[in-house]
Protein backbone atom coordinates (compact mmCIF):
# COMPACT_ATOMS: atom_id res chain seq x y z
CA UNK A 1 0.00 0.00 0.00
CA UNK A 2 1.07 3.57 -0.55
CA UNK A 3 -0.33 5.92 1.09
CA UNK A 4 0.07 10.19 -0.41
CA UNK A 5 -0.04 12.62 1.79
CA UNK A 6 -1.69 16.25 0.01
CA UNK A 7 -2.12 19.35 1.72
CA UNK A 8 -6.08 19.51 0.84
CA UNK A 9 -9.07 19.08 -0.49
CA UNK A 10 -7.58 20.72 -4.23
CA UNK A 11 -4.48 18.74 -3.40
CA UNK A 12 -6.18 15.36 -3.00
CA UNK A 13 -8.11 15.65 -6.24
CA UNK A 14 -5.64 16.84 -8.50
CA UNK A 15 -3.02 13.53 -6.90
CA UNK A 16 -6.46 11.43 -7.74
CA UNK A 17 -6.99 12.58 -10.97
CA UNK A 18 -3.08 12.47 -12.27
CA UNK A 19 -3.12 8.33 -11.23
CA UNK A 20 -6.51 8.37 -12.92
CA UNK A 21 -4.89 9.97 -16.12
CA UNK A 22 -2.04 8.32 -15.93
CA UNK A 23 -3.93 4.84 -16.08
CA UNK A 24 -6.00 6.32 -19.49
CA UNK A 25 -2.42 7.50 -20.59
CA UNK A 26 -0.91 3.85 -19.89
CA UNK A 27 -4.10 2.07 -21.44
CA UNK A 28 -6.32 3.97 -23.56
CA UNK A 29 -9.11 1.10 -23.52
CA UNK A 30 -8.72 1.13 -19.89
CA UNK A 31 -12.00 -0.42 -17.51
CA UNK A 32 -12.07 2.43 -14.72
CA UNK A 33 -14.52 1.59 -11.85
CA UNK A 34 -15.89 4.77 -10.25
CA UNK A 35 -17.42 5.99 -7.37
CA UNK A 36 -19.66 8.60 -6.37
CA UNK A 37 -20.10 10.78 -3.27
CA UNK A 38 -18.79 13.95 -1.97
CA UNK A 39 -15.23 13.55 -2.15
CA UNK A 40 -14.25 12.22 -5.91
CA UNK A 41 -16.00 15.17 -7.14
CA UNK A 42 -13.08 17.74 -7.75
CA UNK A 43 -11.17 14.82 -8.95
CA UNK A 44 -13.65 14.45 -11.42
CA UNK A 45 -13.64 18.06 -11.61
CA UNK A 46 -9.76 17.83 -12.62
CA UNK A 47 -10.10 15.25 -15.03
CA UNK A 48 -12.63 17.49 -16.70
CA UNK A 49 -10.26 20.65 -17.19
CA UNK A 50 -7.73 18.25 -18.15
CA UNK A 51 -9.55 16.91 -20.83
CA UNK A 52 -10.66 20.72 -22.16
CA UNK A 53 -7.10 21.20 -21.92
CA UNK A 54 -7.01 18.52 -24.71
CA UNK A 55 -4.70 16.67 -22.01
CA UNK A 56 -7.08 13.71 -21.64
CA UNK A 57 -8.90 11.24 -24.24
CA UNK A 58 -11.78 9.12 -23.13
CA UNK A 59 -12.89 8.20 -26.47
CA UNK A 60 -11.92 4.44 -25.66
CA UNK A 61 -12.25 4.35 -22.09
CA UNK A 62 -15.13 1.79 -20.17
CA UNK A 63 -16.40 3.01 -16.69
CA UNK A 64 -18.21 0.52 -14.16
CA UNK A 65 -19.53 2.24 -11.07
CA UNK A 66 -19.62 0.48 -8.21
CA UNK A 67 -22.95 1.56 -6.55
CA UNK A 68 -26.75 2.95 -7.24
CA UNK A 69 -29.84 3.59 -5.19
CA UNK A 70 -32.58 1.19 -5.37
CA UNK A 71 -35.96 2.13 -6.47
CA UNK A 72 -34.69 5.53 -7.95
CA UNK A 73 -35.14 6.61 -12.16
CA UNK A 74 -31.72 7.46 -13.82
CA UNK A 75 -33.75 11.04 -14.48
CA UNK A 76 -33.90 11.34 -10.14
CA UNK A 77 -31.27 13.90 -9.33
CA UNK A 78 -29.92 11.49 -6.23
CA UNK A 79 -29.53 8.64 -8.51
CA UNK A 80 -25.66 7.93 -8.81
CA UNK A 81 -26.17 7.36 -12.55
CA UNK A 82 -27.72 11.18 -12.63
CA UNK A 83 -24.36 12.18 -10.31
CA UNK A 84 -22.10 10.69 -12.99
CA UNK A 85 -23.14 12.12 -15.87
CA UNK A 86 -23.52 15.69 -13.56
CA UNK A 87 -19.89 15.70 -12.65
CA UNK A 88 -18.59 13.49 -15.55
CA UNK A 89 -19.48 11.94 -18.16
CA UNK A 90 -21.99 14.33 -20.22
CA UNK A 91 -18.33 16.98 -19.54
CA UNK A 92 -16.04 14.33 -21.68
CA UNK A 93 -15.88 12.13 -24.72
CA UNK A 94 -16.80 9.10 -22.75
CA UNK A 95 -19.20 7.07 -25.52
CA UNK A 96 -22.70 6.80 -23.66
CA UNK A 97 -22.33 3.05 -24.28
CA UNK A 98 -18.93 2.28 -22.48
CA UNK A 99 -20.87 4.05 -19.04
CA UNK A 100 -22.35 1.09 -16.71
CA UNK A 101 -23.96 1.49 -13.66
CA UNK A 102 -26.94 -1.29 -11.85
CA UNK A 103 -29.85 -0.47 -12.93
CA UNK A 104 -31.67 0.94 -9.92
CA UNK A 105 -35.01 -0.03 -10.96
CA UNK A 106 -34.24 -3.50 -12.17
CA UNK A 107 -37.26 -5.50 -10.50
CA UNK A 108 -35.18 -8.76 -10.24
CA UNK A 109 -32.21 -7.59 -7.87
CA UNK A 110 -30.96 -11.05 -8.12
CA UNK A 111 -30.42 -11.20 -11.81
CA UNK A 112 -29.05 -7.51 -11.93
CA UNK A 113 -26.77 -8.76 -9.79
CA UNK A 114 -25.63 -11.35 -12.06
CA UNK A 115 -25.84 -9.08 -14.98
CA UNK A 116 -23.48 -6.69 -13.41
CA UNK A 117 -21.24 -8.82 -12.17
CA UNK A 118 -21.00 -10.97 -15.74
CA UNK A 119 -20.83 -7.34 -17.59
CA UNK A 120 -17.59 -6.68 -15.28
CA UNK A 121 -16.45 -10.23 -15.98
CA UNK A 122 -17.03 -9.94 -19.79
CA UNK A 123 -14.97 -6.47 -19.81
CA UNK A 124 -12.10 -8.01 -18.42
CA UNK A 125 -12.32 -7.07 -14.98
CA UNK A 126 -11.41 -3.23 -13.69
CA UNK A 127 -8.30 -1.93 -14.19
CA UNK A 128 -8.22 1.09 -11.56
CA UNK A 129 -11.16 0.85 -9.33
CA UNK A 130 -11.50 4.38 -7.35
CA UNK A 131 -12.99 4.58 -4.08
CA UNK A 132 -14.22 6.72 -1.25
CA UNK A 133 -14.11 5.75 2.34
CA UNK A 134 -17.48 6.11 4.28
CA UNK A 135 -17.58 6.91 7.86
CA UNK A 136 -18.24 3.61 9.41
CA UNK A 137 -15.23 2.50 6.87
CA UNK A 138 -18.00 0.97 4.17
CA UNK A 139 -17.21 1.42 0.53
CA UNK A 140 -19.26 0.83 -2.18
CA UNK A 141 -22.23 -0.24 0.06
CA UNK A 142 -20.76 -2.97 1.66
CA UNK A 143 -21.81 -1.82 5.44
CA UNK A 144 -19.87 -3.42 8.62
CA UNK A 145 -20.83 -7.14 8.75
CA UNK A 146 -20.79 -7.78 4.71
CA UNK A 147 -19.08 -10.94 3.97
CA UNK A 148 -15.93 -10.56 1.88
CA UNK A 149 -16.59 -13.29 -0.47
CA UNK A 150 -19.92 -10.99 -1.95
CA UNK A 151 -20.00 -10.38 -5.25
CA UNK A 152 -22.81 -7.68 -6.47
CA UNK A 153 -25.50 -7.40 -4.47
CA UNK A 154 -28.37 -5.78 -2.86
CA UNK A 155 -27.82 -4.50 0.26
CA UNK A 156 -30.17 -2.94 3.13
CA UNK A 157 -28.94 0.37 4.19
CA UNK A 158 -27.52 1.36 7.59
CA UNK A 159 -29.33 3.55 9.38
CA UNK A 160 -26.02 5.95 10.05
CA UNK A 161 -25.41 6.10 6.29
CA UNK A 162 -28.95 7.08 5.71
CA UNK A 163 -28.37 9.57 8.13
CA UNK A 164 -24.66 10.45 6.45
CA UNK A 165 -26.77 10.62 3.42
CA UNK A 166 -29.85 12.20 3.52
CA UNK A 167 -27.82 15.63 3.39
CA UNK A 168 -28.53 15.29 -0.21
CA UNK A 169 -32.22 14.59 0.02
CA UNK A 170 -35.43 16.62 1.50
CA UNK A 171 -35.55 14.00 4.14
CA UNK A 172 -33.87 10.89 5.47
CA UNK A 173 -37.21 9.62 4.49
CA UNK A 174 -36.32 9.99 1.26
CA UNK A 175 -32.75 8.39 1.08
CA UNK A 176 -33.58 4.88 -0.52
CA UNK A 177 -33.48 1.83 1.54
CA UNK A 178 -31.01 -0.34 -0.24
CA UNK A 179 -29.10 -0.10 -2.94
CA UNK A 180 -27.27 -2.31 -5.45
CA UNK A 181 -23.34 -2.63 -4.63
CA UNK A 182 -20.30 -4.09 -5.99
CA UNK A 183 -19.50 -6.81 -3.41
CA UNK A 184 -16.10 -7.27 -1.35
CA UNK A 185 -15.17 -9.43 -4.28
CA UNK A 186 -15.82 -7.85 -7.10
CA UNK A 187 -13.69 -4.93 -5.33
CA UNK A 188 -11.03 -6.88 -4.46
CA UNK A 189 -10.59 -8.45 -8.27
CA UNK A 190 -9.87 -4.93 -9.41
CA UNK A 191 -5.82 -5.04 -10.66
CA UNK A 192 -5.55 -1.49 -9.18
CA UNK A 193 -7.26 0.20 -6.24
CA UNK A 194 -7.37 4.21 -5.35
CA UNK A 195 -8.88 5.26 -2.09
CA UNK A 196 -9.53 9.00 -1.63
CA UNK A 197 -10.17 10.50 1.55
CA UNK A 198 -10.48 13.86 3.33
CA UNK A 199 -11.29 16.04 6.05
CA UNK A 200 -10.57 15.15 10.15
CA UNK A 201 -13.88 13.47 10.41
CA UNK A 202 -12.88 10.28 8.25
CA UNK A 203 -9.33 10.40 10.08
CA UNK A 204 -10.15 7.63 13.19
CA UNK A 205 -11.71 5.16 10.19
CA UNK A 206 -9.06 5.49 7.88
CA UNK A 207 -6.03 4.58 10.52
CA UNK A 208 -8.97 1.87 11.78
CA UNK A 209 -9.06 0.64 8.05
CA UNK A 210 -5.78 0.41 7.06
CA UNK A 211 -3.63 -0.13 10.28
CA UNK A 212 -6.14 -1.81 12.13
CA UNK A 213 -7.23 -5.57 12.07
CA UNK A 214 -9.14 -7.10 8.87
CA UNK A 215 -12.47 -7.93 9.58
CA UNK A 216 -16.07 -7.32 8.18
CA UNK A 217 -16.87 -5.26 11.01
CA UNK A 218 -14.31 -2.04 8.77
CA UNK A 219 -15.27 -3.46 5.51
CA UNK A 220 -12.37 -0.99 3.58
CA UNK A 221 -9.86 -3.06 6.10
CA UNK A 222 -9.98 -5.63 3.64
CA UNK A 223 -7.61 -3.51 1.17
CA UNK A 224 -4.55 -4.11 3.32
CA UNK A 225 -4.79 -7.64 1.49
CA UNK A 226 -4.83 -6.45 -1.82
CA UNK A 227 -1.54 -6.00 -3.49
CA UNK A 228 -1.62 -2.46 -5.64
CA UNK A 229 -3.68 -0.58 -2.80
CA UNK A 230 -2.90 3.20 -3.46
CA UNK A 231 -4.40 5.61 -1.01
CA UNK A 232 -4.84 9.68 -1.42
CA UNK A 233 -5.38 11.65 2.10
CA UNK A 234 -5.18 14.98 2.85
CA UNK A 235 -3.47 15.91 5.84
CA UNK A 236 -6.77 16.12 8.05
CA UNK A 237 -7.23 12.49 6.97
CA UNK A 238 -4.25 11.51 7.94
CA UNK A 239 -3.14 13.43 11.50
CA UNK A 240 -3.96 10.34 12.66
CA UNK A 241 -1.02 8.42 11.63
CA UNK A 242 1.81 10.69 12.49
CA UNK A 243 3.38 8.20 14.98
CA UNK A 244 4.20 5.78 12.21
CA UNK A 245 6.28 3.35 14.22
CA UNK A 246 3.13 2.26 16.03
CA UNK A 247 2.14 1.06 12.51
CA UNK A 248 2.20 -2.30 10.03
CA UNK A 249 5.41 -1.77 8.33
CA UNK A 250 3.94 -2.73 4.77
CA UNK A 251 2.66 1.05 4.24
CA UNK A 252 5.22 3.35 2.67
CA UNK A 253 4.23 7.08 3.11
CA UNK A 254 4.83 9.28 1.13
CA UNK A 255 4.37 13.13 1.82
C1 LIG B 1 -21.74 6.66 -0.08
C2 LIG B 1 -21.23 5.85 -1.28
C3 LIG B 1 -19.79 5.45 -1.13
C4 LIG B 1 -18.99 6.66 -0.71
C5 LIG B 1 -19.42 7.08 0.67
C6 LIG B 1 -18.66 8.26 1.23
O1 LIG B 1 -22.47 5.92 0.83
N1 LIG B 1 -22.01 4.69 -1.57
O2 LIG B 1 -19.32 4.90 -2.34
O3 LIG B 1 -17.63 6.37 -0.71
O4 LIG B 1 -20.80 7.38 0.66
O5 LIG B 1 -19.17 9.44 0.73
P1 LIG B 1 -18.51 10.84 0.86
O6 LIG B 1 -17.39 10.87 -0.10
O7 LIG B 1 -19.59 11.81 0.50
O8 LIG B 1 -18.07 10.97 2.28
Amino acid sequence: MIIYEAKDYKDMSRKAANIISAQIIMKPNCVLGLATGSTPIGTYEQLVEWYHKGDLDFSKVTSVNLDEYRGLEKSNDQSYDYFMHEHLFDKVNIHPENVNLPDGMAEDAEKECKRYEELIRSLGGVDLQLLGLGHNGHIGFNEPGAAFEKETHCVNLTERTIEANKRFFASADDVPKQAFTMGIKTIMQAKKILVIASGEDKAEILKEAFFGPVTPAVPASILQLHNNVIVVGDQAVLSKLTNKDEYVTNADYRK
